[in-house]
């Protein structure tokens, strides 16, 4: 398929994802010769700018500009971009944007189009519905992705998918969850269902919880109006990091097809009953313990008093026969201590210590899905010597020392080569949403309504206070205090 592409919001007050990862993933593409060389980038918005304002905004936050091959690639690029100005809930934009689209066609011979939506919830239909009627082609592919959030909850989610099912059909729908772009994201079945090792000791008799972890160092700086209306839990929990909850916990699927992969995907979150309140954490940060950053109430864009959750962890159970019992225990926050997602599979402990008085910590697999990539396994050794002392240890993989030739891409390239290649199962499928959105809403719903305590912790710490204790609660253990990755060492 030679396809063009038109981005709604490639920029614009809305247009901040479509500037920073969005503009930059399809010329990394093109850089890297993943996109036919006469392909066309097509923007649409409510700005009103003349094109040398557009190009430099669209091009702002590309890297290493200034080196000789991205210089030339860049402007070749810009040739080929063009950009309409028009509202989202009238006809004659979306016709002009109709005009444009067959312009270029004419010059590239493209029949397919594809559409990038990355528009606030509230334009959404009109959007959706405005492509239909005048931007669908009916000589080649048209593609429709479209980014989160889907909803505020079940219901919200549904009426959305209600109204777009109408227009778009689901094999044409790219419901885009970064996360399942990320390179160690699309490690975790190849790791899981190739090695014996692992899919041997995969459930509930061999492991004892499981931990994903996603902390970010800023607060929302900026960003507090949108962040305000969802919190954490909808802003990460509910989509990015249930989506490593399903890869983590699925059966082997029968198959790498699309629609087989993610009936699996499916089936794990209907074994997932609705979190409980007494199964949840929340925090919001405010200032640091030095005072040199201000807390989440101190942001401009955030509503006075507001008791939006900017840390959560919560703990979920797969009822079915591999994970019954098993706490799967989710933790996301922003202006934390470190900046890290991870995944770690705790195995259990083994009965009869033969080394009783030494160090004798469990297993544990760590999942470091960024910054530096890497799969280590902990694990007890002998310290080497003449007496007979163990150290906790670990089989480490960081790619950055084994894969050294190798670049580890952007999630929005892979998610949009897959988009353009016609490959869905890296995408959300609406009755994935619809389970996801199923296991949150009733605890959302007391959260919205101010029923469940949030907890202040310093910009730059842990999380709350009582964090070690909610995880102690499900029976994680930290291990041997002496232990820790070498990650600096890279
Ligand atoms: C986005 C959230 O979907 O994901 C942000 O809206 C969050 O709040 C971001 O910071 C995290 O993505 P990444 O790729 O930086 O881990």
């Amino acid at each position: 398929p030679n396809f063009t592409i038109v981005g709604m919001s490639l920029l614009g007050a809305s247009g901040d994802l479509a500037k920073k990862k969005t503009f930059p993933a399809l010329f990394g593409l093109y850089l890297q010769g993943y996109l036919p060389a006469n392909t066309r980038i097509i923007g649409y918005a409510r700005t009103k700018m003349d094109r040398a304002d557009y190009l430099n905004r669209i091009s702002q936050h590309i890297k290493n500009k200034n080196t000789p091959k991205v210089k030339t690639t860049l402007d070749q690029f810009l040739v080929q971009s063009s950009y309409v100005a028009g509202v989202y809930d009238k006809d004659d934009g979306f016709q002009r944007l109709e005009q444009e689209i067959r312009r270029v066609e004419i010059e590239t011979g493209a029949k397919d189009r594809l559409f990038y939506m990355a528009l606030p919830p509230s334009v959404f239909i009109p959007v959706a519905n405005g492509l239909k009627k005048n931007c669908y082609t009916n000589k080649g592919i048209n593609r429709l992705i479209i980014e989160k959030p889907f909803g505020m909850d079940l219901e919200s989610s549904r009426k959305l998918s209600d109204a777009l099912a109408p227009l778009w059909r689901e094999d044409e729908i790219y419901r885009i969850d970064h996360y399942l772009g990320k390179e160690m994201v699309k490690n975790i079945m190849v790791l899981r269902f190739t090695n014996m090792m692992f899919s041997s000791c995969w459930d509930k008799d061999h492991i004892e919880n499981i931990q994903i972890t996603f902390k970010e160092k800023i607060g929302t700086e900026g960003r507090g109006g949108y962040f305000d209306e969802f919190g954490i839990m909808r802003d990460v929990m509910q989509n990015h990091l249930f989506q490593v909850l399903s890869l983590i916990a699925m059966e082997p699927p029968a198959s790498m097809s699309a629609e087989v992969i993610r009936d699996e995907k499916v089936k794990v979150l209907r074994a997932i009953e609705p979190v409980r309140e007494s199964e949840v954490l929340l925090g919001q940060y405010g200032p640091s313990e030095d005072g040199v950053h201000p807390g989440y109430l101190d942001d401009e864009t955030v509503p006075q008093g507001s008791k939006t959750a900017t840390f959560a962890a919560a703990t979920f159970y797969v009822n079915n026969r591999r994970w019954q019992g098993v706490p799967f225990i989710i933790k996301c926050g922003k202006a934390l201590d470190q900046q890290k997602v991870d995944i770690r599979v705790q195995f259990k402990e083994h009965g009869g210590n033969l080394f009783p008085g030494l160090s004798n910590a469990r297993n544990e697999l760590v999942i470091r899905v960024q910054p530096e990539e890497a799969v280590y396994l902990k694990m007890t050794q002998k310290l080497p010597g003449l007496g007979m002392n163990t150290v906790m240890t670990d089989l480490d993989l960081s790619y950055a020392s084994r894969f050294t030739q190798l670049a580890i891409p952007e999630a929005y390239e892979a998610l949009i080569l897959d988009a353009l290649n016609g490959e869905q199962s890296n995408f959300v499928r609406k009755d994935e949403l619809d389970e996801a959105w199923r296991i949150f809403t009733p605890v959302l719903h007391k959260i919205d309504r101010g029923l469940v305590p949030v907890e202040i912790y310093p910009y730059g710490s842990r999380g709350p206070r009582s964090l070690p204790d909610f995880i102690r609660r499900f029976g994680y253990e930290r291990g041997s205090m002496a232990y820790s990755w070498p990650s600096t060492s890279l």
